[in-house]
């Protein structure tokens, strides 16, 4: 009997090596963990519960009979974060570079499946060099097969992508449907196409780092919704950023405890909004100074920063935050910042995650360069995403609600539950310079004709009154207030229902 227990462990000792002390040895000096520290790291001590570790590649081609590697590349099976359940795979640089064969295809579809079933979140740690060259189509296939997974699953359970290391062709489209992707800087890179392809095709000469580093993709594409130092921050920050959500759709987002009373006030914000309308000040403050504990998990920080996502809590439920910056392009919305918002506000929507949403915006962003882009379908992403939400909508209007932007960002005409306006609102069509240059044309050069017709409309519109009057504004709050008033409301909502009548699916405007 000690054979057969010894033979068990001389096995699992063969596939805890994986590509073998050189390997993991390279893979430490370049700063990166292994497959399983990456798991141990990310999952609560001991309770990894580890699935297939003696698959092995089933491919005889180019000299690949008898290469097997006990795991096949790809570390697969369920554990918890904080207590809650979660499916994890992470791939194995060590083991053919990560790449995905048939039969690592197979273990991955495996525990997508069994997530599913459960309803738990998947979180893929991705270190691979896409298709296994040797198994040719088969490889396609197995990459196909996780594909219709990360698409059944979307909406479902949430998906997270972890990049880890260089990730090229089918090892960066499979993240691409997740929910989330992660990358660590100096370390990961996602591209369609390596360099060397690049530079055959287009004669451009590019590194890893600029093709498909982490700056490229949280800067620059917005592929990415975040990056991190090293494995080890990566690691942490997932755990943190896993406690705001719900296991799947049929869930609310769990309830986190909180010492920070719902009705603190913050006094600090009566004074937030400038008196000059043209001066912008930071939204961030005013994230930070009303949700639990300044605790705020914020998502694409570097990319369309005009508006600002991310999860924050409210008396210990997870909130979706969306919000105009006026330090940024004075907070208008423009064809970035309108798709980054629009897909965090369906991820929200989703998953039952309530939708809080602060508004300083002037209006969109004119120009060829945006109409060009198709800001017409853009805007109308965001526009779709905040109508078609029906998990409580709470809107506080800062300062600007200008033109159609104001109807987009969670207004009362899309559905939004709670409106409340700060006392600086000002809800128009237009600034009131702008305006009177429209409607006063005529009156053009008559300078002391114009300054009056301007203060006129600024005395009617730049205010919350007339929004209020129609019941478009539930309320106008002070400042210190918006944490209370902001905390009663989601309490209040917490049974929200709507009923949509049926269709298939809707056409976003992509
Ligand atoms: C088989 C692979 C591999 C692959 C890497 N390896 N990629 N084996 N199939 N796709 C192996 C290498 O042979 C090497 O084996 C080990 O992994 C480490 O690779 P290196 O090249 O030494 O590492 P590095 O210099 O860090 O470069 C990493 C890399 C590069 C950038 C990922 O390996 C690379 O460009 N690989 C090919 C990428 C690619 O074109 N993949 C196919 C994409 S097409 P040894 O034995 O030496 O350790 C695709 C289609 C899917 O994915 C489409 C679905 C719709």
């Amino acid at each position: 009997m000690q054979d057969i227990l010894d033979e068990l462990e001389r096995r699992r000792a063969g596939a805890r090596a994986g590509g073998g002390e050189r390997r993991i040895q390279a893979q430490h000096k370049r700063g990166k963990l292994t497959a399983r520290e990456r798991i141990e790291l990310l999952l609560d001590t001991g309770s990894f519960e580890e699935t297939d570790m003696f698959v092995e590649h089933r491919c005889t081609e180019f000299g690949m009979a008898g290469t097997g590697v006990p795991g096949d590349g790809v570390v697969t099976g369920q554990g918890t974060i904080n207590g809650r359940l979660v499916f994890v795979f992470s791939q194995d640089f060590t083991v053919f570079g990560g790449s995905l064969s048939e039969t690592h295809a197979n273990k991955i579809c495996k525990i997508m499946d069994r997530a599913l079933e459960v309803g738990a979140p998947v979180i893929g740690i991705n270190d691979s060099g896409g298709a296994r060259i040797q198994e040719g189509v088969d490889s396609l296939a197995g990459y196909a097969d996780v594909f219709m997974r990360n698409i059944v699953g979307s909406g479902v359970v949430p998906q997270i992508s972890v990049i880890m290391g260089p990730c090229a062709g089918g090892a960066v489209y499979s993240p691409a449907m997740t929910d989330f992707i992660f990358m660590v800087r100096d370390s990961s890179y996602m591209f369609v196409t390596g360099p060397d392809v690049v530079k055959t095709v287009t004669n451009e000469e590019v590194t890893q780092e600029q093709l498909g580093g982490a700056t490229t993709h949280t800067a620059k594409s917005g592929v990415a919704d975040e990056a991190f130092d090293t494995d080890v921050q990566a690691v942490h920050e997932i755990r943190r950023f896993f406690d705001f959500l719900p296991l799947n759709n049929r869930e609310k987002p769990p309830i986190r405890p909180t010492a920070d009373v719902a009705d603190r006030p913050d006094f600090s914000l009566d004074t937030l909004v400038p008196a000059n309308p043209n001066k912008p000040y930071d939204m961030k403050e005013l994230i930070h100074k009303v949700v639990d504990e300044a605790d705020f998990f914020e998502l694409q920080p570097d990319y369309a920063k005009n508006i600002i996502t991310g999860f924050a809590r409210f008396d210990g439920q997870t909130a979706g935050i969306v919000a105009n910056q006026p330090m940024v392009l004075a907070g208008c919305l423009d064809i970035d910042s309108s798709r980054k918002a629009a897909r965090f506000v369906r991820f929200c929507n989703a998953f039952n995650i309530p939708i809080v949403t602060f508004v300083d915006v002037p209006g969109f962003l004119p120009g060829t360069g945006q109409e060009y882009g198709g800001i017409i379908k853009h805007g109308a992403k965001l526009l779709f995403a905040y109508g078609q939400a029906t998990v409580p909508k709470v809107t506080i209007i800062t300062r600007k609600a200008y033109g159609g932007a104001y109807v987009v960002m969670a207004s009362k005409h899309l559905r939004g539950d709670v409106s409340y306006a700060w006392p600086s609102a000002e809800l128009a069509v237009m600034g009131a310079k702008g305006a009177v240059e429209i409607i006063f044309r005529g009156d053009l050069g008559d300078e002391a004709k114009i300054a009056e017709r301007t203060e006129e409309y600024r005395q009617r519109f730049a205010n919350p009154f007339v929004g209020a009057g129609r019941g478009f504004i539930d309320d106008v709050i002070m400042p210190h207030g918006t944490r209370k008033r902001i905390c009663r409301s989601l309490a209040w909502l917490d049974q929200k229902q709507v009923q949509d009548p049926w269709k298939k699916h809707d056409n976003l405007p992509l």
